[in-house]
């Protein structure tokens, strides 16, 4: 580069140079949209923290789910609220569980739309945790034999990838071994890989009801603080047998983001959550920020941070938006 003469705003002054030389596209394909899944019938309620955002009954969902599909988006991420929550999260991988039916009707209504089944057992708990409790703890490996089970009911249902996100050690490997032994071979899983102990999914947990009743998640989510560390758990989880590997939550973590998809390569996920997707509906409801330019422009950050994929409240808004594009 010659600093005497190179001039950055020849290139920046007319829309056509901007095209011709803009680093990082959005599309449509990177995108997936996360539901909430409810019993009942008619169903349709909204969320409180998420404005845009409802709990689902199957019947309701399903066309949602349709309108997602026509908007280009290929795939859908599930989140099961069970009717009764117990200490051994029973619905969680039960034939009939919310999750289960939801799968089933999803595959047989709108079958080319993928269906990706957030793996976890706080939903279902009555006290919340991601795992089981005892000794004071959060026991890992008999958490890993339940998330197992679950894992195994979603790929019975129909569910195209798994996705863990309860943090438990040792669980890709555990889940892998368990769907392979099934016949699975061919079901890829997704791993919230670096999810960290974050604020930020607190509408999350008021929609799922899934606020831990007793201390938090500190013990197996991750400290905000560690960077090094979600190397080190990408690096585990990709040895273990994922297949696609996330970081959550997203913008305060890009550099997380930048890292992960430098260093390993792998195809890479980001979660805008919950927490995020609220902040931006409260400022852009009372006037502060302009949804639409703030929206896409967390999405570009997000791709351009090194993200093949966003999981994102928004998702359906943007392909709305870029399809105006077009
Ligand atoms: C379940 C799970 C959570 C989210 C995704 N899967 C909640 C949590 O860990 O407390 C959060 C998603 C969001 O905030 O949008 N473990």
């Amino acid at each position: 580069m010659n600093l005497s003469t190179y001039r950055p705003r020849r290139l920046r002054e007319k829309e056509p140079f901007r095209r011709m030389i803009r680093e990082t596209v959005l599309s449509v394909d990177s995108l997936i949209m996360p539901y909430f899944v409810v019993h009942g019938q008619n169903i349709c309620s909204k969320i409180n923290a998420m404005p845009g955002i409802f709990h689902f009954s199957i019947d309701r969902l399903i066309e949602d789910v349709k309108e997602t599909q026509g908007l280009g988006i290929p795939a859908v991420l599930l989140f099961g609220l069970p009717d009764i929550k117990d200490e051994a999260a029973s619905e969680a991988y039960a034939e009939n569980g919310i999750i289960q039916q939801a799968v089933r009707a999803i595959k047989s209504a709108v079958p080319d739309i993928m269906v990706i089944t957030d793996v976890c057992l706080c939903e279902y708990t009555s006290h919340g945790h991601c795992g089981i409790p005892g000794d004071g703890r959060i026991l890992n490996d008999e958490s890993v034999e339940l998330l197992v089970r679950i894992a195994l009911s979603h790929a019975r249902a129909g569910a195209d990838m798994i996705a863990p996100s309860d943090m438990m050690d040792g669980r890709i490997k555990a889940i892998r071994h368990g769907l392979d032994l099934a016949g699975y071979t061919h079901i890829p899983i997704m791993s919230y890989a670096a999810k960290y102990a974050s604020a930020f999914y607190g509408p999350f947990r008021q929609a799922a009801q899934s606020t831990p009743a007793f201390s938090d998640r500190q013990g197996y989510q991750m400290d905000p603080a560690n960077i090094q560390e979600a190397s080190r758990e990408v690096e585990l989880d990709i040895w273990e047998g994922a297949d696609i590997v996330m970081v959550k939550p997203g913008l305060a973590y890009m550099d997380v983001v930048w890292q992960i998809k430098q260093r390993f390569g792998y195809p890479t996920a980001v979660y805008n959550v919950s927490g995020e997707y609220a902040m931006v509906k409260a400022a852009s409801q009372a006037g502060f920020i302009d949804e639409k330019k703030v929206v896409m422009e967390i999405m570009l950050g997000m791709r351009r941070a090194g993200a093949d994929i966003i999981i994102s409240y928004h998702a359906k808004d943007v392909a709305g938006w870029l399809r105006q594009r077009e």
